[in-house]
């Protein structure tokens, strides 16, 4: 019966699409063409594609990199005369200064974004030796790296906006993996075998290796974790944490 009304359903459904599909289309395909015909502009003799290139968000202190297109759809060979980038930071260079007609090269644009801050736009103006214009825009929001100028020297990682990853993930997890990899692993390595901090592996005094992770070792790096110390981590955490820790194969394998 019940498999009865399902074959039902698929027919009707079939129908349905099948009635449907070309009434459909043929409205949208029209309007399509229509679109593309009055929509299609004089394309630009000296054209930069895309326009405006965006990259988002960009942490402080890396390189902002885009590569626009160049094309000649001039009847004629053009050779680029001039390029203005506007401002001294902004690196600008054509892979070919040469683009015979119909053609393209590569234009790559490239900004140092230390000390810069927020919404940033940059323009590089293209002069072609027809006397053809055309503006190559970059743009990129600025962001705060939370790892620059070695801050992390002197700032504990539980405080401002360092809590956001090294300290509010921890507190949603109870696994003992779960807890390293989300708040250890950034330091002591994945597999515990030690990175920024220390390798843990072959402890063998629970006690001892709790108290540590419990109360830090009076460095902001490694600030204490319990939760009764201003840590994220409660008490069945930290029992997770520890027993998972205790568990790991005492030397690193045949890695190294
Ligand atoms: C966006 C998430 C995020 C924020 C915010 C953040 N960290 Fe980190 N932190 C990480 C990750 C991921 C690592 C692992 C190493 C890496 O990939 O850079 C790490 C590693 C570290 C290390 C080990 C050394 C190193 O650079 O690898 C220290 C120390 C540290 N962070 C301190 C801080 C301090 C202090 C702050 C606040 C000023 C902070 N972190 C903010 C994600 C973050
Ligand atoms: C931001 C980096 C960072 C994070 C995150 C971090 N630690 Fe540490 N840890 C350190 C540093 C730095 C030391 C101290 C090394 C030293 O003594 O100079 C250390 C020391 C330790 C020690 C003592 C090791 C020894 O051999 O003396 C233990 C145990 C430890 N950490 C466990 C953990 C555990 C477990 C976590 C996760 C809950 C964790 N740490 C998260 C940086 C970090």
């Amino acid at each position: 019966m019940v498999k009865g009304l399902n074959i039902f359903i698929l027919l009707v459904v079939a129908l349905f699409i099948g009635g449907c599909t070309p009434e459909a289309d043929s409205p949208q395909q029209a309007k399509h063409s229509v679109e593309t015909q009055v929509s299609l502009p004089a394309m630009p003799l000296l054209h930069i594609q895309p326009a405006i290139y965006d990259l988002g968000d960009i942490k402080e202190g890396e390189a902002a990199i885009a590569t626009f297109i160049i094309r000649n759809n001039n009847d004629e060979p053009i050779e680029i005369v001039d390029v203005q980038a506007a401002c001294g930071c902004t690196a600008a260079e054509p892979d070919s200064y040469l683009i015979p007609s119909g053609s393209f090269t590569q234009l790559k644009v490239a900004v140092d974004t230390t000390a810069k801050q927020q919404d940033i736009k940059k323009t590089v103006h293209i002069t072609d030796s027809l006397g053809n214009k055309a503006v190559a825009t970059l743009k990129f929001n600025v962001v705060d790296n939370p790892h620059a100028n070695k801050v992390m020297q002197s700032k504990g990682i539980f405080e401002g906006n360092c809590a956001s990853c090294h300290f509010e993930p921890l507190k949603s997890v109870s696994k003992g993996a779960d807890i390293y990899a989300l708040g250890c692993a950034m330091c002591h390595g994945v597999d515990a075998t030690g990175a920024y901090a220390p390798a843990l592996l072959g402890h063998t005094d629970a006690e001892g290796l709790s108290a540590i992770i419990a109360h830090g070792v009076g460095k902001p790096q490694m600030p204490g974790f319990a939760q009764e110390n201003g840590g994220p981590l409660n008490p069945e955490q930290m029992h997770a944490l520890v027993r998972w820790l205790m568990e790991l194969p005492a030397e690193k394998d045949a890695k190294d």
